[in-house]
């Protein structure tokens, strides 16, 4: 009998250089430095040149610069968003926009599509709020510059920060289900944007990067400390899954959710509504956790990192239905250096599947 791994559990499925997730030890390496390291210091900007250092021969040094001028080179297709797309999730519209970049190879298609998500992300609010689209400022840091396309304002430095330290914590996680999109589309030698829509497409889902939008939701239902329990038990009886909670392979806490809750505390002192927030999810995640260990003791079902992004990307005046927008503007990062590692391995990838259905029939 042949064994399935179902959701290819357990399968190793690629060599990297790019990022080391483990799961028993709750460590996650990017490059060879720890994730809260990296998101403690780092602007996105680092983490790009981090993640494709060695992938480009022409990788431009200095960053900044490059990422300021792809932002403006996408900024023109911004001029494509239709009424028809406006009206569709910002994600969608995000995704449509991204797929109107070239499809190429080179450092200049790369860049262009780590800055697009930022870009196509701002303008889509924008003008789903009734409001032109802003512009981007080539000299402006990428996260600045992002919350500035967004707002029509600049952000503070402390914002511009937390989401640094927030596109700086998603932008690489192993071979994760749109990591791993990725790379079946570029092992097919389709161009980098193929292996970044593959990703964008599978990213999408409330099982992986949809959950955050979902945390903001099930938090104003709870609405207070109080009534964590009784909520969390009703939604689990009701047989749903508690958004932010539980990971395919850490087994421990997941180590981005301790720097993101680290970003936000930076970001919260002095900040008005954030710290009675931040005491509501503390305590929804007490009595998550509690009762998730209570109904499933031979599983364990850990705080994620989803849980937190909510949280941060709320405390940054993003909507809810853009979370994962964001999410994407980091991870794609990481999708174009699995992308050019998958390509210089040459190797396609096509696993197999057992037939279970019926045998041919006797033809009359
Ligand atoms: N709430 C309640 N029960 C859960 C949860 C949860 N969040 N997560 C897993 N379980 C239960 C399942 O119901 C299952 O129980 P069963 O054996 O009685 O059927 C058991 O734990 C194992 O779950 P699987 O789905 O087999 O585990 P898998 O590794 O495939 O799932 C996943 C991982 C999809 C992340 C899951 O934990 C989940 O749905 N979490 C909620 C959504 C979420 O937060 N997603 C973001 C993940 S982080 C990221 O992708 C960036």
């Amino acid at each position: 009998m042949v064994q399935v791994s179902a959701g290819l559990e357990g399968v190793i499925a690629a060599a990297t250089v790019l990022s080391d997730v483990d799961g028993q030890a709750g460590r996650l390496t990017i490059r060879g430095w720890a994730v809260e390291d990296l998101a403690g210091r780092a602007r996105f900007e680092d983490a790009v040149h981090l993640l494709l250092d060695g992938f480009f021969d022409d990788l431009p040094a200095d960053l900044a610069p490059a990422l300021g001028q792809a932002r403006v080179r996408a900024f023109a297709e911004v001029a494509a968003l239709d009424a028809a797309l406006v009206a569709r999730e910002p994600y969608d519209a995000m995704r449509a926009l991204l797929a109107r970049l070239p499809d190429g190879d080179g450092v200049h298609d790369a860049l262009a599509l780590a800055a697009a998500p930022a870009v196509f992300t701002a303008a889509v609010l924008r003008r789903q709020n009734g409001l032109e689209a802003v512009a981007p400022d080539p000299a402006l840091p990428h996260a600045a510059d992002f919350l500035r396309m967004v707002r029509g304002a600049n952000a503070t430095q402390g914002e511009a920060r937390a989401l640094d330290a927030y596109l700086v914590t998603v932008c690489d996680h192993g071979l994760n289900a749109s990591t791993f999109a990725a790379r079946v589309a570029a092992s097919t030698r389709a161009g980098l944007g193929s292996a970044v829509l593959a990703g964008l497409s599978t990213l999408k889902g409330p099982l992986h990067g949809g959950a955050p939008g979902p945390v903001i939701d099930m938090l104003d239902a709870i609405g207070t400390a109080d009534n964590a329990v009784p909520w969390l038990e009703a939604a689990l009886d009701a047989g749903e899954r508690l958004m932010g909670f539980g990971h395919r392979i850490y087994r421990v806490r997941d180590p981005r959710a301790d720097a993101l809750k680290a970003a936000l505390s930076r970001l919260s002192k002095g900040a008005g509504a954030l710290p009675g927030r931040l005491a509501l999810a503390e305590a929804v995640e007490r009595a998550a956790l509690d009762i998730l260990r209570r109904r499933k003791p031979d599983r364990p079902l850990e705080t994620n990192v989803e849980f937190y992004t909510a949280l941060l990307l709320e405390a940054l005046d993003l909507p809810p239905e853009a979370f994962t927008c964001v999410f994407a503007a980091g991870r794609t990062a990481g999708w174009i250096a699995h992308a050019r590692e998958q390509q210089a391995s040459g190797k396609l990838i096509r696993p197999q599947s057992v037939y279970v259905g019926p045998r041919p029939r006797a033809a009359a």
